[in-house]
């Protein structure tokens, strides 16, 4: 259990950029189209501790993805300030999120509703249709949420 928290939250740069990546691989987040631009990140002491991606496609639709929070550090409201954190400097909406049935509460708080996949603009219903075919999901409650 980490104690004394003193999180720095900043746009990433090309520095962070191997600490993001290992980061989303030990968490099972999204690394495809990796470009570090596109990434917030949260800090301890210049140690990163958490990551949140700002996805653009291909129709300038927003997609929040790549939300990791190293484990030491889960539960201690770090995740919800790197979604504050990208809402406020993303100004672009709708903004989508494809994420697990089981955590539909904890981006309704942020204004997230559910939005069926069929309702979803063509980009960002092909990338659903992409996730939900992947093997890893097949297991999972795969929905999507936009906010506007
Ligand atoms: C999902 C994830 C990013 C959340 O990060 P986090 O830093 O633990 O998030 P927070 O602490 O802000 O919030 C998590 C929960 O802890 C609660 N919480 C926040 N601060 C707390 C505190 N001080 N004490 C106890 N609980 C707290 C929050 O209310 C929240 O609950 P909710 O989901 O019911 O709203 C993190 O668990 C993670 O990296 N998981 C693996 C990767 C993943 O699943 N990413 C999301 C893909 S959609």
């Amino acid at each position: 259990m980490v104690n004394k928290l003193n999180i720095v939250y900043s746009q990433a740069n090309s520095e962070d950029e191997l600490d993001i990546f290992n980061l989303l691989k030990e968490l099972g987040g999204d690394r495809s189209e990796f470009d570090v631009t596109k990434f917030y990140v949260a800090k301890d002491d210049n140690n990163l501790v958490g990551c949140i991606r700002a996805k653009v496609f291909d129709n300038g639709c927003l997609e929040l993805s790549s939300l990791a929070v190293d484990k030491k550090y889960q539960k201690r409201g770090i995740g919800t300030k790197l979604v504050e954190e990208l809402l406020v400097k993303e100004i672009t909406r709708p903004i989508f999120i494809l994420t697990e049935l089981n955590k539909k509460n904890f981006y309704k708080k942020f204004g997230f509703n559910i939005v069926e996949p069929s309702n979803l603009p063509d980009e960002f219903k092909k990338e659903y249709e992409r996730i939900v075919s992947l093997p890893f999901a097949k297991n999972l409650q795969v929905i999507a949420m936009m906010i506007e």
